[in-house]
């Protein structure tokens, strides 16, 4: 039984009670000047102003936090490609010579290039790369981060990836979500079609992930270069009927998949891009999360997909790195996030929702992304004042306290 006051804090940005689904302006949010938060056995009990909380619990333990700090939920970043090894500068290189990255990947770089470079290295070197990788991001406050297979595309390799994603998680104080993306891209030396390389992981992989419980969820890139709707929705009702959560690489370059995402009921649909209006549309209602991932339009020099339009849809909306070699090698969540606010005209409040508790969301998690009775006590503290100054600052002001189930990392 381990109970403390954590504070005082300049404010607490809860983010309780915010609508799940739609335009959030920042009036509602609810923000505690001078605030405190009582922690239990690593579980958020009260947060309210510090003072009073102080003076209704005599005795109580004092966990003090110096200087002017605002308190925010830990980020979850809710769709990362961060097990992987090797480089793909060449591609980014080639890119911003005006090279697509079509072109790049018929030419032999791509995923493919990842694809190789982690074939080759050993379970040992992928849980060392992965692991510094989950460090930095949980140093960045993001204490809860979805992590794909997707760079073995074989079983073995598949595999690999996802032990090692397990390896790392039994170590780091950051909670990690693995998902298989073993429909990242038709393997080149798969000898047969789309169906046929599906059948092939439905019968041969899902079933040992299961097995030895390395992910609960499935992902797919419909893309032209990748999965088509034909081959992908027996694949996902498949996966489905196995008891994997789906979720969608939708509509990055070219529509179709965010239709596929909502009719096999998948948790979420990601990237977005190339949607219209009525891609937005699809999302009125829908319990799916559509997921934007301003990090890969930054490393790809393309638009940002239309956060606004999906937001007055009435979409939920999360926001997530996408950190992965290839199109968003670059991985600072807040950064990307502040960047596409100011281009898309993103509210504060919408920012903060889509990396907490909407991400949550994707990732049908109902425990965390709130600062609020009963949510885990997953926190990060900005040295500033006014909660505005994060997204003002663009990424550069970092937390400079970070809480993993009420314990300072
Ligand atoms: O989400 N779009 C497909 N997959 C990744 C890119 C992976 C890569 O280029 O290595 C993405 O952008
Ligand atoms: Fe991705």
């Amino acid at each position: 039984m381990m109970k403390k006051l954590i504070g005082p804090f300049s404010e607490i940005v809860t983010l309780s009670s915010l609508a799940l689904n739609g335009a959030i302006d920042d009036s509602q949010l609810q923000v505690i000047r001078n605030g405190g938060v009582i922690v239990e056995d690593g579980v958020i009990r009260e947060t309210g102003d510090f003072d009073a909380l102080y003076n209704a619990n005599p005795g109580l333990e004092i966990e003090e936090v110096e200087g002017e700090q605002v308190l925010l939920p830990g980020f979850i970043d809710c769709h990362t490609h961060i097990c992987f090894a090797g480089s793909r500068a060449k591609d980014y290189s080639l890119r911003i010579q005006g090279k697509t990255y079509l072109e790049i990947a018929k030419s032999g770089g791509g995923i493919w290039d990842s694809v190789t470079q982690t074939r080759a290295a050993e379970e040992s070197i992928l849980v060392s790369l992965l692991e510094q990788r989950v460090q930095r991001h949980l140093a960045d406050g993001i204490t809860t981060i979805e992590i794909k297979s997707g760079y073995g595309l074989d079983i073995a390799n598949e595999l690999k990836m996802l032990r090692a994603i397990k390896t790392v998680s039994l170590t780091t104080k950051a909670d990690l979500v693995p998902t298989c993306l073993a429909a990242h891209l038709l393997p080149k030396d798969f000898n047969g079609s789309q169906t046929e390389y599906l059948n092939h992981i439905v019968t041969d992989l899902l079933p040992l992930v299961k097995a030895e419980n390395l992910a609960g969820r499935v992902d797919i890139f419909i893309e032209e270069s990748a999965f088509d709707r034909t081959a992908a929705v027996p694949y996902l009702l498949a996966a489905k009927a196995m008891g994997f959560e789906i979720t969608v690489h939708a509509d990055q370059f070219t529509t179709s998949g965010l239709e596929v995402a909502i009719e096999v009921g998948a948790v979420s649909a990601d990237h977005l891009e190339a949607g219209t209006a009525y891609e937005a549309a699809l999302l009125k209602g829908s319990e799916t999360v559509a997921v934007v991932l301003p990090g890969a339009s930054l490393g790809l020099g393309m638009q940002y997909a239309p956060a606004r339009k999906l937001l007055d849809a009435g979409a939920c909306l999360a926001i997530a790195s996408d950190w992965n070699p290839g199109s968003a090698p670059m991985g600072d969540l807040l950064m990307q996030a502040a960047v596409m606010s100011a281009a898309e005209k993103l509210s504060t409040a919408e920012v903060f929702a889509g990396l907490t508790f909407r991400a949550a969301k994707a990732l049908n998690i109902k425990d965390r992304g709130r600062l609020a009775e009963g949510m885990m006590a997953d926190m990060q503290a900005y040295p500033c004042h006014d909660y505005r100054e994060i997204l003002y600052h663009q990424g550069k002001i970092k937390p400079g306290i970070v809480w993993k189930n009420g314990t300072r990392i």
